[in-house]
């Protein structure tokens, strides 16, 4: 039997998915927005409080999420070698596929809440609004490969919070974890300069307004607890627009 030409095998997966990646059941959630935002810290705390009313959650982050792609962010984020701009996309878009199929697609699958701290936007913030500075070639490369992954968020969460104030945020986070004491230990991103960081935070702004239906912008001035508090009620309406609301219950209460 001849083997299948490639365009007939991709024809033949899109009439069974319909175009997309598994029929999802579940809900997948991104927390994005530059360093200090506060995105692992809303994680956590969307987590416990979707958990606390019962709901099924899978947390996980990128770079990382499962053993190949928590192995290549030690690659991406701390390791020595340098990547041409290409190589250093295509890195993160292998760990991302890996975090996908194992862990991200059986989940939603199962019909579980994934909230992942960053994903394909922050891929778009850094890669390519900041060491990219927006190129088009740039732009179009990870757009081609994001296409090609085929599995966008059902909502995103920006946290757009002013420059200064992250900054600040990330001093005492380092304090308080002693690793200013140890020598430090930022990753490659980190250590990028102020500029980088205000085209990073450009370039969220551009992606929260290109897609406004996706993208939700919260002010990440607000206290821990006033942010997670309009995150559990945003994603509990999706998710009962999604599965109908609990029997006698008002999730959004
Ligand atoms: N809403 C907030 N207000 C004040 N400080 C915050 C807030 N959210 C997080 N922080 C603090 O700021 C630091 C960075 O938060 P973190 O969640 O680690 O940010 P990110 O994951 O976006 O880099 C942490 O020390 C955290 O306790
Ligand atoms: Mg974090």
């Amino acid at each position: 039997m001849p083997l299948p030409d490639p365009s007939e095998a991709q024809a033949l997966t899109t009439a069974r998915t319909g175009g997309q990646t598994p029929p999802a059941s579940g809900l997948f959630v991104t927390l994005e927005g530059g360093e200090g935002a506060g995105k692992s810290t809303q994680a956590r705390l969307l987590a416990e409080a979707l958990k606390a009313r019962g709901l099924p959650v899978c947390l996980t982050r990128e770079p990382g999420g499962t053993p190949g792609a928590e192995a290549l962010r030690e690659v991406l984020l701390f390791g020595k070698a340098d990547f041409s701009p290409r190589a250093e996309i295509m890195t993160h878009m292998a760990a991302r596929c890996d975090h996908l199929d194992r862990l991200i697609l059986p989940a939603l699958a199962r019909g579980e809440i994934v909230i992942c701290d960053r994903f394909h936007d922050s891929t778009l913030a850094y890669q390519g609004y900041g060491q990219g500075r927006g190129s088009p070639a740039e732009l179009a490369f990870i757009a081609s490969l994001r296409k090609l992954l085929n599995r966008e968020p059902d909502l995103t969460f920006w946290l757009d919070v002013p420059q200064a104030v992250a900054t600040e945020r990330l001093r005492k986070r380092r304090e308080s974890s002693g690793a200013v004491v140890a020598g430090g230990a930022e990753d490659r991103y980190e250590q990028q300069d102020t500029a980088f960081h205000g085209r990073v935070h450009a370039g969220f702004a551009t992606i929260a307004a290109r897609d406004p239906e996706r993208v939700r912008r919260i002010d990440g001035l607000l206290k821990p607890d006033e942010v997670t508090r309009m995150l559990v009620q945003q994603v509990l309406v999706h998710w009962s627009d999604r599965n109908g609301a609990f029997p006698g219950k008002d999730v959004t209460s």
